[in-house]
């Protein structure tokens, strides 16, 4: 009984350090390093996947609609390759949109396992996919998709990795994350969308905007730190950032700070001087080869291509030989 009545007032704290999450101890390791970077994953609390769903809108943000068009067009050829019932497994699935074109394709479509970080929008988007495909088994899985993941047994397992996702971790842990893509699909493949190296003005109008969506969503990160760590960020005193960096072929996105100010994390305080840099995301762009290399280092066999007439966007079957 003494189990369920609520702690007096002045034993509640008593011996009982305050529960540390991933979100503060990232942001404390990334505050204390120089310079100071931390992983874009922190973005898409919900706040954060509506902003995303926003971008993929607009009209300078070609990745979506170029990558729809090629899923659309070439639907039939790519489900074919999925061979009859097998999981399908899609890493990062957020809005679980691009794979309504693939299902709409398949001729003998499988069980669906949507797996993202982000557990509401996860289960909100897997209960209107149920909705509209109501004869599709839809096992939602909330867990962090670069990590090995615990997926249902089955035979035939294929992945789909759209969005250009990959570009988002570095060349080292985009071959870590294909490797273990790799044993999980063995026996399968993965289906992935590769963003291309294309005209740096094209690529700067994709991450900066006219309507500031991408500043929301990069600034959206101050916002979550200030409510789930009660960091103190003077938010609108961060100007949003983003440039493409062609020696290692990828855009980047930064928060900086127009002021001197100091924020708290755990306790702890710390000192952004005037300009100073908050790096919050690498979006590294690929040539087709390029992609396709990176590719066998993980093992896999890279199979056919698609590639729009504009040469923007590709998307790759990567064989998992068993
Ligand atoms: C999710 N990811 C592939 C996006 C990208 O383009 O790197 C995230 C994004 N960042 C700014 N705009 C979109």
């Amino acid at each position: 009984m003494r189990a369920t009545l609520p702690l007096p007032a002045s034993e509640r704290h008593l011996g009982v350090p305050p529960e540390t999450t991933e979100f503060e101890r990232e942001m404390m390791a990334a505050l204390s390093a120089h310079p100071r970077s931390i992983s874009p994953k922190y973005f898409y609390d919900t706040a954060g996947s509506r902003l995303f769903d926003r971008i993929c809108d607009l009209p300078e943000y070609y990745p979506t609609r170029t990558e729809f068009g090629l899923l659309a067009r070439h639907g039939r050829e790519m489900t074919a390759l999925f061979g009859r019932g097998a999981d399908l497994v899609e890493f990062g699935a957020g809005s679980v949109t691009k794979v309504r074109l693939l299902l709409d394709a398949w001729e003998h479509p499988g069980r669906f396992i949507p797996v993202d970080i982000s557990a509401d929008h996860l289960h909100e988007s897997a209960a209107l996919l149920h909705r509209d495909y109501p004869h599709l088994q839809v096992l939602p899985l909330a867990a962090d998709f670069t990590r090995p993941l615990t997926l249902p047994p089955h035979p035939r397992r294929v992945g789909f990795f759209p969005g250009s996702s990959i570009g988002n971790l570095g060349p080292v842990d985009a071959v870590r994350f294909l490797r273990q893509a790799f044993q999980a699909l063995q026996g399968g493949g993965l289906l992935i969308g590769v963003d291309l190296v294309k005209d740096p003005a094209r690529l700067h109008l994709a991450y900066n905007d006219s309507a500031g969506v991408t500043a929301a969503f990069n600034r959206n990160l101050l916002v979550r730190a200030n409510r789930e760590l009660g960091a103190g960020f003077d938010v609108e005193a961060f100007d949003h950032y983003a440039f493409y960096e062609p020696m290692h072929q990828r855009v980047e996105m930064h928060l900086v700070s127009r002021r001197a100010q100091t924020v708290s994390v755990g306790g702890r305080l710390f000192e952004f001087a005037e300009g100073e840099s908050l790096h919050t995301e690498n979006s590294h762009k690929y040539t087709v080869d390029g992609f396709r290399q990176l590719a066998c280092r993980a093992g896999f066999l890279p199979g056919p291509v698609w590639v729009d007439p504009e040469h923007l966007f590709s998307v790759h079957w990567l064989a998992a030989p068993a």
